[in-house]
């Protein structure tokens, strides 16, 4: 079964409070810099106090020792889920593994952000496929230890085959059908993700900017 997690993207802890109460059997609450920044570590506790898993997206990439400490950091503060960028490297994803213990720590593979050229632009080569890159940062997540990679709905089938049954993969871009993509470039539904082979799904915008945000959120744990 596929798990919802919702992204509460708000600019205040209250506001985030508020709508997490209205979310009937709610798992898992995803928490990211933005309103980390703003609200910290209590913010995690509210959460965890309600009985949710706290996703806390922070994508570190840092070097090994310093990646080490915020996953321990993390883990110490009840954090269920985390993630760290794959470009940081096998030792940093190594480090970071070890640190892990029960927390569920997450590779970043390509952000959604870039296409082709802005990522050959970083890795100072040519890249003629996202979708390899995709896998090859997988594959490295995995071996050094993690528990899965978040990726796009569009490579999730790939990485699936790729990656055998067990390594979580968390999607974002996930859309109602029918709801505005926004900013993201590559949306899939609900119910498409979850076919394709995720564990997860984030939702944050086709919930939390619906008119009536519980009524959206029933209709994702329906289509799943
Ligand atoms: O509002 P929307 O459903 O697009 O929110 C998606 C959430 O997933 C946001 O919190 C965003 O930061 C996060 N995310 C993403 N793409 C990634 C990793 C995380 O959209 N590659």
């Amino acid at each position: 079964m596929t798990e919802l997690i919702v992204a509460f993207d708000y600019p205040n802890g209250r506001d985030a409070l508020a709508l997490a109460d209205r979310l009937n059997g709610l798992r898992w609450a995803k928490l990211g810099p933005v309103l980390y920044v703003r609200e910290g570590p209590t913010l995690v506790r509210e959460f965890a106090a309600r009985g949710m898993h706290v996703f806390l997206d922070l994508k570190w990439h840092d070097i090994p020792n310093t990646v080490s400490g915020a996953v321990t950091a993390a883990r110490d503060l009840g954090v269920a889920m985390a993630t760290v960028h794959c470009l940081g490297g096998a030792a940093m994803l190594t480090a970071a593994a070890l640190a892990a213990g029960d927390l569920a720590l997450l590779g970043v593979t390509v952000l959604t952000s870039h296409d082709a050229p802005a990522f050959e632009q970083v890795v100072g080569r040519g890249v003629p496929d996202l979708g390899f890159e995709a896998e090859r940062l997988a594959r490295a997540a995995v071996a050094a230890g993690l528990r899965g990679v978040v990726a796009s709905g569009h490579d999730v089938g790939l990485l699936r085959e790729a990656l055998g049954p067990e390594p979580w993969i968390v999607v974002p871009g996930v859309r109602l059908p029918g709801d505005a993509a926004g900013d993201q470039a590559r949306t899939v539904t609900p119910a498409e993700a979850a076919r394709r082979g995720a564990t997860h799904l984030v939702v944050g915008r086709s919930i939390t900017q619906a008119a009536d945000p519980a009524e959206a959120y029933q209709r994702v744990l329906e289509s799943l």
